[in-house]
């Protein structure tokens, strides 16, 4: 019998069933009225199979309500980290970078809503099986993504990240920015750290890391938020369970080991202060965190 570590949608070749959670929200959130929107993502809906997204605000506001309810935390992040990473991409874009690369790309569409934005590059690297998915729909579409290179690549399956990224035309003497978003929890620790590791070889002084993590207390049950332990069950028996947890204090001895700076950090309810307007229609229960980090200079101590 497989251990639930062995048993992932990811090993067995499936595409990430939270991707697509992850696009249905963010669809959602496209019809709720503008004035209550947080993040405004019009290419989501082209990746949401079942249910289809809500016809009017009131049904979005409602769905969304719904998972809030159940879930509180998630709608929150899910929705802002990515509000806080297109602020940094905007930052480091004025500071001259134009390589973006985001690991386990997901159903992301910042590509398709920031193209050509100043002559940027984007590299999406992904689990094979997710990136098929995606690059289906995006043929069935007809919307070409001209500013993309897809990279496939498995975290889990010992292979080169640096060396993925290298065939793909990424060039590791130019500065980057890396989105890494909705990730990190479902890695093994070895996976997790190996990455980080390698980033430090891509991004060269100046490049900025935007990532986030889940709280230890989520995967080892000790949360006293009930809706984030219910959805680590749901997930888990949907086939991709979380597997590794940081703290703060851990997530940023991580990056300086790797040799970033941590710049700044936002828990969920910084995110919603932040970025979640006069009336935010979702709630802040604090168990994740996002982080950005800069890559110190040769010889620099991070
Ligand atoms: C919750 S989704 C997040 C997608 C996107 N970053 C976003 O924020 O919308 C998790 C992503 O991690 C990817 N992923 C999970 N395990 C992976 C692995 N072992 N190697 C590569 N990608 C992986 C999945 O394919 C999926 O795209």
């Amino acid at each position: 019998m497989p251990t639930p570590q062995e048993a992932t949608r990811m090993r067995s070749g499936t595409a990430s069933d939270t991707a697509h959670l992850t696009a249905r929200v963010r669809a959602a959130d496209a019809v709720v009225e503008p004035s209550r929107r947080l993040l405004d993502d019009r290419f989501a809906a082209l990746f949401v199979t079942e249910p289809p997204p809500p016809a009017t605000s009131d049904e979005a506001l409602q769905r969304l309500g719904a998972i809030d309810h159940a879930h509180g935390g998630f709608l929150a992040e899910i929705l802002l980290r990515q509000r806080f990473f297109e602020h940094e991409l905007i930052r480091s874009v004025a500071d001259g970078v134009r390589q973006v690369v985001m690991l386990g790309a997901g159903y992301d569409t910042t590509a398709l809503r920031m193209p050509g934005y100043d002559g940027l590059r984007y590299f999406e690297v992904d689990h094979p099986a997710t990136q098929r998915a995606k690059l289906a729909t995006l043929a069935q579409e007809m919307l070409s993504t001209p500013s993309v290179t897809y990279v496939p690549h498995d975290f889990e399956a010992g292979g080169s990240l640096v060396g993925a990224l290298a065939e793909a035309g990424f060039d590791p003497a130019q500065p980057c920015i890396v989105g890494w978003l909705g990730v990190t929890f479902f890695l093994q620790p070895g996976a997790l750290h190996q990455a980080l590791a390698e980033l430090a070889e891509i991004c060269t002084a100046g490049s900025v890391l935007v990532f986030d993590y889940m709280d230890e207390s989520v995967i080892d049950g000790t949360t006293p938020y009930r809706g984030a332990l219910e959805m680590a069950r749901k997930v888990g028996a949907e086939g991709e369970p979380y597997l590794t947890g940081l703290t703060p204090q851990s997530a940023a001895e991580a990056v300086r080991r790797a040799g970033f700076w941590p710049m700044e950090e936002l828990r969920v309810p910084d995110l919603v202060k932040r970025f979640g307007g006069n009336d935010p229609y979702c709630n802040g229960d604090d168990f994740m965190g996002v982080m950005a980090a800069e890559r110190a200079g040769n010889g620099e101590a991070a």
